[in-house]
């Protein structure tokens, strides 16, 4: 061994430390920092410098009696985001310059020198925690937008959530397989998006809503426990909790039921929580899908807050609002919220909230309001008897100060308005949801009708295997049928999908048809799955995680977009590369497209 040192000032060097790493022990040490220049000030002769890396900031010093002229003058004129090295001496702080809430804050480097690595123009907006710069802006520079700490941390929070998941399968036994991206239709109910093959004029392939039916092909093959963190695409209406392009832990299992795969999840869920600092009782609830739909009007009910619906339709079934009681009688619902706290709110602002029930398909928004001072307004309480209309405010609990909005509808339109009006009325009046609430959504129904399409539609997907005692019904009772489907459901948000397959061909083909396929439809677009199926197919079942979505809810964000380092804009594009872009002329014809 050569008694070489190192030359750590060298441009190409590494750090001996990072920026978040100094404490109170390390004093005295000498060492080298890289990273960008965060703040810095002059204060009368004394430069300070916060230098920032992806671990955290630590403050420089630079004084003239320290460092040569030539690196003062460096120092003197740094700018923001100028990339640096410096090396230097750790020193405690003094007592008043402790600064509790810097995670080096005890510490500071005496600087000996500085090399300038690159300066940087100005950024266009301040790299700091909560600003309050316009998402485009910072998707366009999205490489400055992770530089600020709370992006970096939703970063590194997502890097231990797929660490820890995949930890927790890789301990069960389970297999990372990797599946094309360029391939066949997989139908998730969205739109696909669909790539030109070259070679075969005329010819698509799609990318894959989910992996769906290549993991069952995975199962038929023999695999048994597979899993993969992979990229899904749909080409569907975004919102904060959609992504085109967006990420799912897919997992499959063979020879199991649905309690098998539920465990299995919680199990891998109570490691990710352990290893994201989150905590949570396992196992965790279940509520039949009908429950869910009754009590929250949705199938991911956020049940870390009551304001339950409330089914009003036998009580108002003769009663002298006529909207009310021919809804009741022709087969609909009648239901109601009751938002406390609001009783107070004036006539206007109420009838505001008309809106959002008119925005989820409602005719009307009914109301009542009992002020906190015992008076009670509303446009519908002169229909009713005496008998109706104390059991109507027993049904609801009404008490002073509550104000309580009705939905008369189909009960599916009913729901969808009550349950936009639960939350809005949460966030309007500050409902306190803190915390985490888990829970499964299980036993959905195997079909809906689509009544745009005159048509019926699988609930979950078409590949659903449902009780042997419901086969029956698969043509004669449709929507009677149940099926074997559990949905993950975190802080009101669907975080995780599954359901135990069909691994019969003819029951499959069946499904199909149910859904509207002939047989040739059936043969062109899933023959091979058939085919597969009666080819040795074990049982099989599974689920898919979003990702994404999870990170969101631990890292306590509004919009999945916060925890995807490249996400796309709501019009589905790329403010940083300009994607979707044109392609020329000459590309078109090679894959034999021409643009109308
Ligand atoms: P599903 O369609 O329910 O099931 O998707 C599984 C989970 O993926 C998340 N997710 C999304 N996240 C962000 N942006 C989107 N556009 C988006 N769409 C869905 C949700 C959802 O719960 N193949 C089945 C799973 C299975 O049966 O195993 C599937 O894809 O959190
Ligand atoms: P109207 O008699 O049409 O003026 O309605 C009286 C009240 O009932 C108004 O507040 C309407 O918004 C409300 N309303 C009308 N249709 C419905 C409905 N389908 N569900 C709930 N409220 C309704």
């Amino acid at each position: 061994m050569t008694g070489q040192t190192i030359d750590y000032m060298n441009e190409y060097c590494a750090h001996t430390h990072t920026c978040g790493q100094l404490r109170l022990p390390d004093a005295g040490t000498e060492v080298v920092l890289t990273g960008w220049v965060w703040h810095n000030r002059d204060h009368g002769g004394l430069i300070f410098v916060d230098l920032r890396d992806r671990a955290g900031y630590t403050q420089c010093v630079f004084d003239p009696d320290c460092v040569s002229m030539d690196d003062f003058a460096k120092a003197e004129h740094l700018g923001r985001e100028w990339v640096v090295k410096v090396r230097g001496t750790v020193r405690a702080r003094m007592e008043e310059a402790v600064n509790p809430n810097m995670a080096t804050g005890e510490v500071e480097v005496l600087a000996s020198a500085i090399a300038v690595l690159n300066p940087s123009a100005t950024p266009p907006f301040s790299i700091e925690d909560g600003i309050e710069t316009d998402e485009a802006t910072r998707m366009k520079w999205r490489y400055l937008d992770i530089r600020r700490p709370e992006m970096m941390e939703s970063l590194r929070l997502r890097h231990t959530v797929a660490q820890a998941m995949r930890s927790a399968l890789n301990a069960r036994g389970f297999l990372e397989v990797e599946t094309p991206i360029l391939t066949k239709s997989t139908p998730e109910g969205a739109r696909d998006y669909i790539v030109p093959s070259r070679p075969n004029p005329g010819k698509f392939y799609a990318l894959p809503q989910s992996p769906q039916l290549l993991k069952q092909m995975l199962m038929v093959a023999g695999v048994e426990r597979y899993y993969q963190i992979a990229r899904c695409f749909r080409d569907e209406d975004l919102r904060a909790d959609r992504q085109p392009e967006f990420t799912q832990v897919d997992i499959e299992m063979s020879f199991v039921g649905q309690d098998e795969v539920m465990a299995l999840m919680e199990d891998a869920m109570a490691e990710v929580f352990a290893a994201a600092g989150a905590s949570h009782t396992f196992p965790l609830p279940r509520m039949e899908y009908a429950e869910s739909m009754e009590r929250f009007g949705n199938d991911h009910p956020d049940t870390r807050f009551g304001m339950e619906l409330v089914t009003l339709t036998d009580i108002v079934r003769d009663c002298g609002f006529k909207v009310f009681s021919a809804v009741a009688q022709s087969g609909g619902a009648v239901k109601a919220v009751n938002a406390r706290g609001a009783g107070d709110w004036s006539r206007g602002d109420i009838e505001k909230l008309a809106d959002i029930a008119a925005e989820n398909g409602a005719k009307g928004m009914a109301w009542i309001a009992f002020t906190s001072d015992g008076q009670e307004k509303s446009p519908i309480v002169k229909f009713f008897s005496d008998e109706e209309y104390r059991a109507l405010k027993e049904a609801v609990d009404a008490q002073p100060g509550d104000l309580v909005l009705f939905a008369a509808d189909t009960p599916e339109v009913a729901n969808a308005v009550l349950s936009a009006l639960r939350l809005h009325m949460a966030d309007a009046l500050g409902v306190e949801r803190a915390g985490h609430a888990l829970l499964w959504v299980v036993n959905f129904p195997m079909f809906k009708y689509d009544e745009a399409e005159k048509r019926y539609a699988a609930e979950h997907h078409p590949f659903t295997r449902m009780p042997d005692g419901d086969i029956d019904k698969i043509e004669e009772a449709p929507l009677e049928c149940g099926s074997y489907s559990y949905d993950l459901v975190m802080d009101g948000y669907e975080i995780g999908g599954g359901t135990i397959r069909i691994h019969e061909a003819e029951l499959q083909r069946r499904v199909l048809k149910r859904i509207g396929l002939g047989d040739d439809e059936v043969n062109e677009k899933f023959g091979y799955l058939i085919e597969a199926l009666s080819l040795g197919a074990p049982p099989h079942g599974g689920i898919a995680l979003g990702l994404d979505r999870l990170v969101m809810l631990l890292a306590q964000k509004d919009s999945i977009r916060d925890v995807i380092a490249f996400p796309k804009t709501s019009s589905g594009s790329c403010p940083m590369t300009g994607a979707p872009d044109t392609v020329s002329a000459r590309q078109l014809k090679e894959v034999n497209l021409g643009l109308r």
